[in-house]
């Protein structure tokens, strides 16, 4: 029974170092890239400071966001997806993720950096600079993922980064190939092996754990502020309730008084996959009103 299991292992051993080789390799070139702390690379060996706070010229962009040092996570707070017929549903007490973009350090932003790597089936802008971003119409990223023998991951992004209107799988590659292109850390430069798609795994994985760090359900909720039908809220106490928590202001996001969404502002110290934010207030105005805030519930047939 042990030889055979242990004979099991062995054969799977390369498939299971395999997934996490892509964050292995980045580390082994640029310091603790990826979830674990452990080896120290040349990102721990220069200077740290923090993205957007730099006093001296950042010369290795694998280490520091730049330009783009301004990191956001942004989460939906979403009642239906449109799509419950094809069983894409919304994962009970929880918001889901939207994304995690690079700004400028004054919040403005660029989008679909590298043509190289355009998934996007109907990219918005259509052009940047001057120029048309192809549409892409190749395999979904989704296949990408298995691929790369991470159906962990896959499986996470099916539960938790869920689209409205349109497939996750075209939203996922909409964020990569618009916002994830443009952090200069997930460059391909910096990563050094061949492995197919690399940068964009361990986007994907970085964004995940980046949500991870925002539990905006648990922190509205220990503020007694849940979703409610029949109840409405104050922008200020939303407000703080997450202030207390980060230590920064966040934006908040209302469609004529419903809320939808919440931007986390934070410099980065280090590489983004690092995951060492240190937070900022939001640099964009709330579209909430004072008063009157909309948390609704979500109809039981879009929740899993
Ligand atoms: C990484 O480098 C720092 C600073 O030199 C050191 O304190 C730390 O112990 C090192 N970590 C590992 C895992 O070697
Ligand atoms: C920070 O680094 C960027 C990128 O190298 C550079 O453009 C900028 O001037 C630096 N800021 C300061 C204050 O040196
Ligand atoms: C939301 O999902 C995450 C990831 O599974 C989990 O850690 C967290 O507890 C969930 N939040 C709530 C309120 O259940
Ligand atoms: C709460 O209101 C929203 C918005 O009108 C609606 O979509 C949702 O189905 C309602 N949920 C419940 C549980 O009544």
């Amino acid at each position: 029974m042990f030889t055979l299991s242990l004979k099991a292992l062995l054969t799977l051993a390369p498939f299971i170092t395999f997934s996490s080789g892509a964050i292995l390799e980045y580390r082994k070139n640029h310091g603790s890239g990826g979830s674990t702390s452990g080896s120290n690379g040349t990102c721990t060996s220069i200077p740290q400071f923090l993205s957007c706070e730099n006093t001296t010229e950042i010369t290795d962009t694998c280490c520091t966001p730049t330009p783009g040092g301004l990191v956001i996570q942004t989460q939906f707070w979403d009642t239906y997806t449109g799509m419950e017929k094809s069983g894409q549903l919304l994962p009970k007490n929880n918001w889901t993720i939207h994304g995690l973009w690079p700004d400028n350090c004054d919040g403005s932003f660029e989008s679909y950096c590298d043509f190289e790597r355009q998934f996007d089936e109907r990219p918005s802008p259509s052009t940047v600079n001057g120029q048309t971003v192809p549409r892409y119409s190749g395999p979904k990223v989704d296949t990408f993922i298995t691929a790369a023998g991470r159906d962990d991951l896959l499986a996470f992004m099916k539960k938790y980064w869920v689209s409205q209107g349109s497939s996750d799988a075209s939203f996922w590659a909409h964020e990569y190939s618009k916002h994830g292109t443009c952090f200069s850390t997930f460059d391909t430069k910096c990563y050094s092996s061949d492995t197919q798609h690399e940068d964009l795994i361990d986007f994907f994985e970085t964004v995940t754990k980046a949500w991870l760090k925002y539990p905006t359900y648990e922190w509205l909720a220990a503020a007694d502020i849940v979703p409610s039908n029949s109840t409405t809220y104050k922008l200020s106490d939303m407000q703080d309730a997450l202030k207390s928590k980060t230590g920064a202001l966040p934006y908040l996001g209302c469609h004529n008084k419903v809320l939808s969404e919440v931007w986390y502002y934070s410099h980065s110290l280090g590489p983004v996959q690092n995951l060492d934010f240190h937070a900022v207030d939001t640099t964009t105005k709330t579209t909430c009103p004072e008063s009157g805030i909309h948390y609704y519930e979500r109809s039981s047939a879009s929740e899993a």
